[in-house]
Order: C-alpha cells, then structure tokens, then sequence
C-alpha cells in the first residue's frame, strides 16, 4: 500500500541546538539527495525568515560538513519562517495559512518536552493536525507514567501510525545493518541463541562530558539519555526474531516489542552507577548530585532462544575511547588445548568506525598454541555513511513508520529500566580516560571484552 508524501515540513525549534546541530544538516542532505522538494516551515520566537536564512548557513559550516552552493540554494527557495510564541494561537493560525493545501504536513517537534503538549493542543485548534503527522524527539516521557501521560496526549490529537518517535540510532546504517546482516547470512541462524552464545556485550563508550548540556544531564543521567532508548534499540536488533514480512511497516516493530516483553525489569543489584570525578563542578549540574554518568546493567531475555544468556550493556561518559559495539561472544569449545579466551565472537563495531569482526583461533606453522585472530569487514566506505537524521526525516516523510518507535516500545523500555531511575545511591567516582567505576567490572563473568584487548 503506498502512503501520500507530506507536502511541508514544519519544524518548532528553530533556534534551538538540536535544529542547529543535527536538523539543518540533515536538510541540506535531504535536498542533495533529492527527498525533500516541498516548503520548509521554521516555527520560533524572534525567528525571522532573514534571521533563519543565516542560522542556517552557520549551522551548515559549523555542523553540516559546509555550504553546498546548489542545495543550499535550493533550500533557502523552500524555506519560510512563521514567527510567534508557541503559547499564542496567532502563531497557529499564521501556520495554518501558510500551510495552505499541502497534503500530511509533517510537524517536527524539536523542542522541550514541556511544551508538546501547548503545540499539539494548538495544532488541534488551529486545524493544523488535519492530515498531519507528528515528529518527536526523545526522551518521550521520563519513566512509564509520564510516558503514558504524553501518549495520552498525543493520542487525543493523533493516530499512533502517523507519530514518529525519532531514536537517531535507527536512523544509522550500521544498526539497521544488525538486522540484515543476521537474517541474511544462513550460518548467523544455527549459532544465534543460548546453545552457542555465551553472553552479549553491549558497549557505548564516549571519550567527552556533558559539553555544556550540565543542566539537561544532570535531570536525564545516563540511564535515560541513552539506555532506555539507543541501547534497548541495538539489544532489541540483536535479539528480536525474524520478522514474518515486512507487512505494513509494523511485523518489524512487533518482534521488537516482543523482545522487551520477555525482558523483566532490572534487578538494582545488577546495576552498577558511575559518576566520572569533575562532574560535580560542571556548569548546570547540582551540588552533590547524585546524578550518574556511567551505567552498566545486565539484563535476561526470557525466551526459547535466549533463555539463561546474560546480556550487559554499559555506557558512560569520558571513557578511553569513543566507541559503540555489540559483542556476542560464543561458547568455548571443549576440550581444546590452547584456545584464547576471547577468540569465539561476532563483533558489530557500530559506530564510530562500522565493522562486522568474527573472532577465530589460528595456530601457526609449529606452534603448539593457536591465537586470536579476527576476521573483518570493514564497511566504511567513502562518503557512503547516511546522515541518520536525514534518513529518518525522509522515512517520516514517505509515511514509513518501521525505524520509528511505537508507542508499546517505548512503555516497555521505561519498564525495564523502572528501577534504575530516581535511584538515590550516590553513584561509585571513577576517573576520566578510565572504564568507569572498577566495581562494575564485576558484572561480567570473567570480565567485560575491552575493546583494546582483542587483536
Ligand atoms: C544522544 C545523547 O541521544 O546520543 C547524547 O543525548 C549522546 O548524550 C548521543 O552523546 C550519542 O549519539 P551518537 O550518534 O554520537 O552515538
């Protein structure tokens, strides 16, 4: 069934960072690429059309990889301005007139949580919802309650098939790639489950701080910002059975959901909460906050498949190394002499780099022992990585839900992590550069697989 194409793209944050440093960008390859050919609407205070012209031309140099003469061109033609308060219905109604006849207008909420439901309540009464579909940033509420209330909220105004919960991590090629690449290769399916996998490793190493976002981190941590939505993502691609089709967007997000459904939430005494030392001195963040940086958690997946295979994902701020990679490591085989302990894995390097690793053992010529060599596909390619952003807004575009979140989801991931939300504990300090607190070493039998451990 092919879906209509939205004739604008209105988006609300026009001057705010997340249009400056990820939005703008993301236009621009949208024209390059050829997916975006209809008016453009900024809605902002103080947001002039001249105004927006040269934001965007200072985004473009500074986040966008530079000005292209000819999309950027092209852009400025598509680009309008609606200046007003998002309080005021004046604003709506300005909106309402510009959008004239264009068909599923798409409205892209990068903006405030705070304020979505003054916009959508506005949208409704303005007549601006009329066919519209609606884009959201996350986070989409802060734990299941407030989740359910915003659901509550954008479903008095919206049906669930035309909101887009964006997760920039389904929008990057490497973790669509997870999917494809276990459903496409048949000796992936036989090793995929508890008889061969000893545990997953879920890993999203970041080498910088808060960068100036204290205020907004020190309320998230880093259980919301980027657990409860990019690492259940990745977990759920790694895990999720293969869908029956591609039916109507949604067999896809369906095993997803099933995935979590068979997730219990966390048990706090398989958490481990870090805070890296400085963090307390950060612009933003309270004193004596209890806020953490570092989260490291095991979950089970209480399924045919998986039954008994932990999975642990960590993340934190001011790692070693900025890295984000799954690692599912196989079982040992018996009774081999001089086998590594690393060497039976499958690695999905997903970001920065994007590599796809099989871990092997090798003897050499004359050598009694064998040793860990690993097999590699790289997929950098030149110039081929998508902008996930641009890729998402397109989807939205088109009408095509399957890297969105669905509404189900996202309540399940709140549901898993319930417990390791508002958790008062003072979090363990570890020093910036190092693996967090030594303490979560612990979770993991036998240790967590350092990225630089491996060969
Ligand atoms: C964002 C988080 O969602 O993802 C940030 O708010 C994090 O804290 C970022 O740094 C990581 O995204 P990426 O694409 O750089 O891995």
């Amino acid at each position: 069934m092919s879906v209509p194409r939205s004739g604008a793209l209105v988006f609300y944050g026009a001057t705010g960072d997340l249009a400056f440093k990820k939005v703008f960008p993301a236009l621009q390859r949208m024209v390059q690429q050829g997916t975006l050919d209809v008016p453009v609407i900024g809605v902002a205070r103080g947001g002039s059309l001249e105004a927006l012209r040269a934001r965007v031309r200072d985004s473009l140099e500074r986040h966008g990889g530079g000005v292209d003469p000819v999309a950027f061109e092209r852009l400025m033609g598509l680009l309008r301005s609606v200046e007003g308060d998002y309080h005021d219905p004046a604003t709506f109604a300005a909106l309402r007139r510009e959008l004239g006849d264009a068909p599923h207008p798409v409205h892209y909420l990068a903006i405030p949580q705070a304020l979505f439901e003054v916009v959508i309540g506005h949208l409704n009464g303005s007549g601006c919802d009329r066919e519209a579909r609606l884009v959201l940033e996350k986070p989409f509420g802060t734990d299941l309650a407030s989740a359910r209330a915003l659901n509550g909220v954008l479903h008095g105004c919206i049906d669930e098939r035309a909101i887009f919960r964006i997760d920039h991590y389904l929008g990057k090629e490497a973790v669509q790639n997870l999917v494809f690449f276990r459903f496409a290769n048949t000796f992936m399916e036989p090793i995929w489950n508890r008889h061969y996998v000893e545990n997953v490793q879920i890993t999203m190493a970041e080498p910088f701080g808060v960068e100036g976002r204290g205020a907004f981190y020190d309320a998230t941590g880093a259980v919301r910002d980027v657990v409860q939505n990019h690492l259940l993502q990745v977990l759920s691609n790694v895990a999720m059975e293969p869908p029956a089709s591609r039916d109507g967007n949604e067999a896809l997000r369906d095993e997803k959901v099933k995935v979590l459904k068979a997730i219990a939430p966390v048990d706090p005494a398989r958490l481990h909460r870090g805070q890296f030392l400085g963090y307390l001195d950060e612009p933003g963040v309270a004193p004596g906050s209890r806020t953490e940086t570092y989260a490291a958690l095991e979950l089970a997946i209480d399924s045919w498949r998986w039954q008994g295979v932990p999975f642990f994902l960590r993340t934190g701020k001011h790692l070693p190394v900025a890295r984000t990679e799954v690692l599912v490591k196989l079982r040992r085989p018996p009774a081999v002499a001089g086998v590594p302990r690393d060497a039976n894995h499958v690695r999905f390097l997903l970001g920065p780099k994007v590599q796809i690793g099989v871990g092997a053992t090798v003897r050499e010529p004359g050598q009694p022992e064998g040793h860990a060599l690993e097999l590699i596909a790289d997929h950098d390619h030149e110039g081929a990585e998508r902008d996930p952003y641009a890729e998402l807004l397109s989807d939205a575009m088109r009408g095509e839900t399957f890297r969105f979140a669905r509404q189900d989801y996202v309540e399940e991931a709140w549901r898993i992590v319930e417990p390791a939300l508002n958790v008062d504990a003072r979090p363990a300090p570890y020093a910036p550069g190092t693996w967090g607190p030594a303490t979560a070493d612990a979770l993991v039998p036998g240790g967590w697989t350092e990225p630089e451990a491996r060969p």
